[in-house]
């Protein structure tokens, strides 16, 4: 090795280097319950050297695993372990490639390595915002585009919307240019790649002049009566134009042996408005246990201030339990009373898993566990091959608006046995009620679909499949996961 060091460009020897380096890499999600070991952990400088990695790797049919931030609570980015195949496996992080260019008509050209928590400040200097957000800043701005990532609105629409231009290298080390203007089609098949059409070096998106919003939190009391609750949660999602509602919860009764419903619940609301006289929205947010979702109050921010919290992640640090279903938003009232009352039901399985003890401390010790938390929200479809509110299976009489149903279930921190039990729970919602209400799962929280099912939820997944073996050969980025619910029959070999 030594030999060749002298008589390679600089860029080989460097990733020579961290091939032959024997230090494994640990990989582990944000809340270290899901993890890998890949052969090493990769952090090209630029993009040549990134493109001579990729072209040394090719022959090799290395595993390769590009990474954001880990926010994700299934299997999507779990790389493929060492151990498991006989192929090397690398992790890649782009953290390096920070350029940016904002050009006159409010686009914005930048490398993979961006982060929202410092990616929004960099545009808000220059006057810029994004039509919308999570509702946090934890993401990498590929990783969170390229899942889904939606907050709130009936108008609003997910990141992966906000692309216009893609650069993506291929397993051959190619580099593709994908653009609204030039390859249309194309463009929505990449917009949601979720890591198997190629490592995304490069994006291009729209973004908008600043603008201020009001945020109202306010406590509403729902109805004990399941069916009326949704109804009263529908009518809810009918009045806001841009709201979450978080609750209603279920809470194990220790006197009763049961979980009951608290149909209290916190609506969040943005409206648009001039006034510029205060900047206090992240003062507080009732988003994530990370703020009050206790009183009533109103603040007023930027956009990204206002629907987004920076930067601290989540603030309870415990295991979760989380699905996101989206769905048609004309199936709220229904859908929303059938998860709640298969989630009660299943109180006698809970029992042994309930742990009485108040979990936290959350941001200024206001938050108490509670067993089972549901978060409504709306996100606007679109065309994009794989997003989960794409049109393409719609009623013809369907608004094209769909809700979103968050479940996260509660456990005492690190405890597998009953992290492992919330999985089981969160696998037995698709089949009970996906086909009744057509939903399709967040790519990134607990997802356990099968072939068969996204194909009627993605249409067009049999052209997105062809497209993943056009830049993907060789299965280099595929993992057990994404062989698994799209059904890529050619990479299964690997992980039998
Ligand atoms: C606390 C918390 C709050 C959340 N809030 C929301 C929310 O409000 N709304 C919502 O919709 N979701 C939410 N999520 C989910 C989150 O937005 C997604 O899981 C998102 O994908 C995470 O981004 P990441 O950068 O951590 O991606 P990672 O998990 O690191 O990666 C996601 C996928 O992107 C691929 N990828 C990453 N970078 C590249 C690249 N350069 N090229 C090609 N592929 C790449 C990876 O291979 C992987 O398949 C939340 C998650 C958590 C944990
Ligand atoms: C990329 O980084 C390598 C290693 O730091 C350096 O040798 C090379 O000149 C860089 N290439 C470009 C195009 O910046
Ligand atoms: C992720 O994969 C591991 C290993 O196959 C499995 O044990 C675990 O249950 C999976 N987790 C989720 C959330 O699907
Ligand atoms: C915006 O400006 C850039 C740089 O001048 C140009 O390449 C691009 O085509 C323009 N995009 C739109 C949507 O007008
Ligand atoms: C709940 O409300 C619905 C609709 O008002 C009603 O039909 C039903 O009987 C109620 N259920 C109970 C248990 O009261
Ligand atoms: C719901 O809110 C009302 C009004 O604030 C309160 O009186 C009631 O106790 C709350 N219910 C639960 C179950 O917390
Ligand atoms: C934010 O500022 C507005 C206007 O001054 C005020 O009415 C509101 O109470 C403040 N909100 C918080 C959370 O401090
Ligand atoms: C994990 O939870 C289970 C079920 O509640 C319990 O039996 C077990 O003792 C817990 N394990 C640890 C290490 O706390
Ligand atoms: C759309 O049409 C279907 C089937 O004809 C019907 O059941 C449904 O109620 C209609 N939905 C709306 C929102 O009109
Ligand atoms: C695939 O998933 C669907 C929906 O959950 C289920 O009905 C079907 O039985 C599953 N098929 C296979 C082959 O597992």
């Amino acid at each position: 090795m030594i030999g060749l060091r002298t008589s390679l460009p600089a860029a080989i020897v460097s990733f020579l280097a961290v091939s032959s380096g024997a230090e494994a890499y640990r990989w582990f999600n944000w809340q270290f319950d899901v993890t890998c070991e890949a052969t090493g952990f990769y952090v090209p400088s630029n993009e040549s050297e990134l493109v001579n990695f990729v072209q040394y790797h090719y022959p090799r049919k290395t595993m390769l695993k590009p990474v954001g931030n880990g926010h994700g609570f299934g299997n999507l980015t779990t790389c493929v372990s060492e151990e498991d195949t006989e192929r090397e496996s690398y992790i890649l992080s782009l953290t390096n490639l920070k350029h940016l260019d904002i050009h006159d008509n409010n686009t914005v050209t930048f490398g993979g390595g961006w982060d929202l928590v410092d990616l929004m400040p960099t545009l808000e200097k220059n006057g810029l915002q994004v039509a919308n957000l999570g509702s946090e800043k934890v993401q990498n701005y590929i990783g969170a585009a390229t899942t889904g990532t939606h907050g709130t609105g009936k108008q609003h629409q997910n990141l992966a919307t906000q692309i216009l231009g893609l650069r993506v290298l291929d397993a051959k080390g190619e580099i593709h240019e994908i653009t609204k203007e030039s390859t249309p089609d194309l463009l929505q098949a990449y917009s949601i790649a979720i890591g198997a059409l190629g490592i995304i070096v490069e994006v291009t998106i729209q973004a908008e002049p600043l603008a201020y919003l009001k945020r109202t939190t306010k406590v509403v009391e729902g109805s004990s009566n399941i069916t009326e609750l949704y109804q009263q949660i529908a009518d809810f999602g009918n009045k806001y134009e841009q709201v979450n509602i978080v609750g209603p919860t279920l809470n194990y009764d220790q006197d009763k042996h049961e979980l009951v419903v608290n149909p209290n619940m916190t609506l969040v609301y943005w409206e648009e408005t001039d006034y510029q006289g205060a900047r206090n929205c992240s003062l507080d947010f009732c988003s994530n246990d990370c703020g009050r979702c206790d009183r009533d109050y109103v603040c007023y921010d930027y956009k990204m201030e206002a629907i987004a919290t920076t930067p601290s992640g989540i603030c309870y640090r415990g295991f979760m339990g989380q699905f996101e279903h989206f769905f048609p938003i004309e199936s709220l009232a229904e859908a929303g009373a059938d998860y709640m009352t298969y989630a009660q039901a299943q109180s006698d399985r809970m029992k042994p898993y309930i742990d009485d003890e108040i979990v936290g401390p959350g941001l200024k010790g206001h938050y108490l566990s509670d067993d089972v938390t549901v978060i409504t929200r709306f996100v606007k479809g679109d065309d994009n091959w794989l997003s989960p509110v794409n049109k393409y299976n719609l009623q013809p009489n369907a608004s094209g608006i769909f809700a979103t149903l968050e479940y996260s279930w509660i456990p005492t921190y690190n405890n597998f046995t009953t992290q492992y039990f919330f999985q089981e729970l969160a696998s037995e919602y698709i089949p009970k009620f996906g086909e009744t209400y057509n939903v399709r799962p967040h790519w990134n929280k607990m997802i356990f679909h099968n072939e068969t099912y996204s194909s009627t939820i993605y249409p067009k997944m049999n052209d997105w499949v062809d497209l993943q073996k056009k830049m993907d050969p060789n299965c280099q980025f595929i993992n057990e996961f994404l062989a698994e619910s799209l059904g890529i029959d050619r990479c299964q070999y690997l992980f039998d």
